[in-house]
């Protein structure tokens, strides 16, 4: 028996610009890089040099027959300067996602995956007042220029996680630790953002369904105990919600949207103890004995059917708009994604509405501050010639795809067996 996806589901796989393209000189990465922020100091350039190889990167969707893909387009491309936008970059998106929909290809277009042009954040970018406005700008360009071509927009990548990032952890530009009021302004700014750019796709392109694309880190109660219940509902709370204003919760799911991306990869157990500082309150920490990726992230696909539990409340579409694992072991990614899916098919299957699951990713590419380290692709590449090679994992997926279904026999290769932990 095949486990079969409903008709019209859509298989794809997801990246962003900064993290394939290369030569992206004029974003605040490129500066962050010269900064020293990437931990193993290598470059994002040329990444995957997905800007002269798309085509070819396209073939390897259509393989893997693939009827969707997800993309970012470069803000600090297409808008160099404040208000000036470029003609050639306009261009080469257009052939890109004209490219995409020859070969069959829906592109979902995200319009903001981490990176702002320099002359953005050089103005305080999404912390400033005024950066909403800014990207609204941006968004009516690109959707009365590109919109005719596109199949769902995302405005916005993993706002949580950006601002935490950037202005808490420090992983990310600007590289701010412990900013907490930098985290509420960048979300409150975001949140405005997402709003003026809906009103801008709606307006442009009315049919187009509009997302974001949210994080969602599962967390759970390290044991039935009350106060570990309480610390992770909190904790998870303050993970999804959008600071709309203090004193309304508002979850970032429920911004206006037409359906709701969920990134999904990982969660931990959350402990209530009281010994830690009030802001504190409880210990996360991943769950022992289970499986970790290379990035030292729990591996536990029964995470991914809890969270399409949790969010069918919310009453809209569900597009899994990123999943994926960091390993170097191709066989651990094919356990994988047969459990992943198995996971989203019997949620399907108990009425759950996804439409859609979107690989992370196609190619290895650069993963942000771990630069090549983390390898979440489906195809390898080689960091000097650039030549493509598809993983065992990739031709599963292209199996996968083809069949709109997990096939009950052989999905995983002999031998194949779970990470270990
Ligand atoms: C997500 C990001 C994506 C990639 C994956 C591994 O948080 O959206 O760009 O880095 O993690």
């Amino acid at each position: 028996m095949t486990r079969t996806f409903p008709t019209g589901f859509l298989w794809g796989t997801a990246s962003a610009a900064h993290q394939v393209e290369g030569q992206n000189h004029n974003n605040d990465w490129w500066q962050w890089e010269a900064r020293g922020g990437i931990q193993t100091r290598e470059s994002s350039d040329p990444a995957c040099d997905h800007y002269e190889r798309y085509a070819e990167d396209f073939r390897l969707l259509r393989h893997m027959r693939n009827n969707a893909h997800r993309l970012s387009v470069e803000w600090s491309r297409i808008e160099p300067a404040p208000g000036e936008f470029d003609r050639a970059a306009l261009r080469h998106y257009r052939d890109v996602l004209g490219e995409l929909r020859e070969q069959g290809i829906s592109p979902m277009v995200t319009l903001h995956h981490f990176t702002s042009p320099l002359w953005f954040s050089r103005r305080g970018g999404w912390a400033k007042s005024g950066s909403a406005e800014a990207f609204a700008a941006f968004t009516r360009r690109v959707a009365d220029e590109l919109g005719d071509l596109v199949g769902h927009w995302v405005t916005l990548n993993e706002p949580n996680i950006y601002a935490l990032q950037g202005w808490h952890l420090g992983e990310f530009p600007p590289g701010h630790r412990g900013d907490l009021v930098g985290v509420f302004r960048v979300l409150a700014n975001l949140r405005a953002g997402h709003l003026a750019a809906y009103r801008e796709l709606k307006r442009s392109t009315p049919g187009v369904p509009v997302g974001i694309a949210h994080n969602k880190f599962f967390l759970e109660p390290a044991a039935p105990r009350r106060g570990d219940q309480w610390a992770s509902r909190v904790a998870q709370v303050a993970l999804d919600r959008w600071p709309a204003s203090a004193s309304r919760l508002e979850l970032v799911v429920s911004a206006p949207a037409d359906f709701i991306g969920l990134n999904h990869y990982t969660g931990q157990l959350v402990a209530f103890d009281p010994r830690l500082p009030r802001e504190h309150f409880a210990r996360r920490f991943n769950p022992p004995g289970l499986p970790e990726s290379d990035f030292g992230w729990t591996v536990n696909p029964d995470w991914m059917g809890r969270a399409l539990q949790e969010l069918r409340g919310l009453g809209l579409p569900i597009v899994i708009t990123e999943n994926g694992i960091a390993t170097s072991d191709d066989s651990v990614r094919e356990r994988f994604l047969h459990d992943i899916l198995l996971q989203v098919w019997a949620a399907i299957e108990d009425g759950v509405d996804v439409r859609g699951y979107f690989h992370w990713t196609l190619t290895d590419n650069f993963e942000w501050a771990r630069g090549y380290s983390m390898r979440f692709g489906l195809v390898a590449v080689d960091r000097v010639t650039q030549e493509r090679v598809v993983k065992p994992s990739g031709h599963l997926y292209a199996r996968i795809c083809q069949a709109n279904g997990l096939p009950e026999s052989a999905p995983l290769p002999p031998g194949a067996t779970a990470a270990r932990a």
